[in-house]
């Protein structure tokens, strides 16, 4: 693993697993990460860790990949599964803490916060302007998600304290029960990002959805409209993000997740219009640790040991594959 955790949660699995943690964060290189599954049964990862076919090629014992995280962009599912390795992720119990800073980050866009806080910090408060810093408004406002999992869904559950108008754009319409649920309409990807006042992402990052947010598809936004990026950096084309800001094409983005990171595109820092935080959507304490635990969880029950012994509660879904089967029996610990 990549990151220390939390170290009274992972005691779960001492008693079960000669555990070797890492100490402090480190962005392993593909050759660090195979060294250290070679002996493995079961690893606990985060995104930092990008495990495919090259990482497990040697890891001859290797059972379970339990990845910390709903989003698993940095594992080769389907390269696991051909090697009988199980992979796990985090849903469910970071959507509403998620959510609730996906709400946050689109406004601080919208109100200019950061932009705001930074004038105000350089000394530039010289007298109250009554032109200073206008922004876009948040209610009554047209909010437009692309994505609407379980984190697009309390966004748009949200929206509504807010007397938003919310559209949606999703691989598969949702039933209807749940559009009346979120308040949100179905509408195909050019009139979402045509009708966007706010538009929102969160939705997984694949081949199909790199870069989803390119030129073309900010150019069919309004000018007066923000963008927020909960999702992977990889979902925007930064370039042509920064392109549209300063060229008045965009009025404000909101990213909590870069192409790069931790490395930051240079002209996104420069750029005035755009709130920057780093990966911090799920970064309450109480989810974090709610994370942890469903990892060790899943871990656990993939080798075959606790109540779940032979069902970890979140198996990441292959479509068209059946995840290998697990062990069944739970041994005494
Ligand atoms: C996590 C995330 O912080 O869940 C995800 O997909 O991006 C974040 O909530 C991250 O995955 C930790 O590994």
């Amino acid at each position: 693993m990549s990151q220390p955790l939390f170290d009274d949660i992972l005691a779960r699995l001492d008693t079960h697993c000669d555990v070797s943690a890492t100490r402090e964060v480190t962005y392993h290189a593909p050759a660090a990460i195979a060294a250290a599954l070679r002996d493995a049964d079961g690893a606990l990862v985060t995104l930092n860790d990008r495990i495919g076919a090259a990482e497990i090629d040697g890891a001859t014992r290797l059972r379970a990949v339990a990845s910390v995280g709903v989003g698993y962009d940095n594992l080769d599912v389907r390269a696991l599964h051909a090697r009988g390795i199980v992979a796990t992720n985090t849903p469910g119990v970071l959507t509403e803490t998620t959510a609730d800073f996906g709400f946050a980050l689109m406004m601080a866009a919208a109100r200019r916060v950061s932009e705001a806080e930074r004038w105000l910090r350089d000394g530039r408060w010289q007298g109250w302007g009554f032109h200073k810093l206008l922004g876009a408004d948040i209610h009554g406002s047209t909010l437009a998600i692309l994505g609407m999992g379980r984190i697009g869904q309390g966004i748009a559950r949200r929206a509504a304290g807010f007397g938003m108008r919310v559209l949606y754009h999703n691989r598969h319409r949702l039933p209807e029960p749940v559009e009346r649920d979120c308040r949100a309409g179905y509408v195909d990807r050019d009139t979402l990002l045509a009708q966007a006042d706010h538009l929102v992402l969160v939705l997984p990052y694949t081949p199909d959805s790199h870069h989803i947010i390119d030129a073309t598809a900010l150019a069919r936004m309004k000018p007066t409209a923000t963008l927020t990026n909960v999702g992977r950096g990889g979902l925007v084309d930064e370039d042509a993000l920064v392109d549209a800001l300063q060229a008045g094409r965009l009025a404000a983005a909101g990213l909590d997740v870069f192409e790069g990171e931790p490395a930051v595109n240079p002209r996104l820092l420069e750029c005035r219009g755009v709130v920057l935080t780093p990966h911090i959507a799920s970064a309450s304490l109480a989810t974090r640790r709610a994370m942890v635990a469903l990892a060790v969880d899943n871990l656990l029950a993939a080798l075959g040991i606790g109540p779940d012994a032979g069902r970890p509660p979140s198996v990441i879904p292959v479509p068209g594959e059946r995840p290998p089967s697990l062990p069944s029996f739970s041994p005494s610990p």
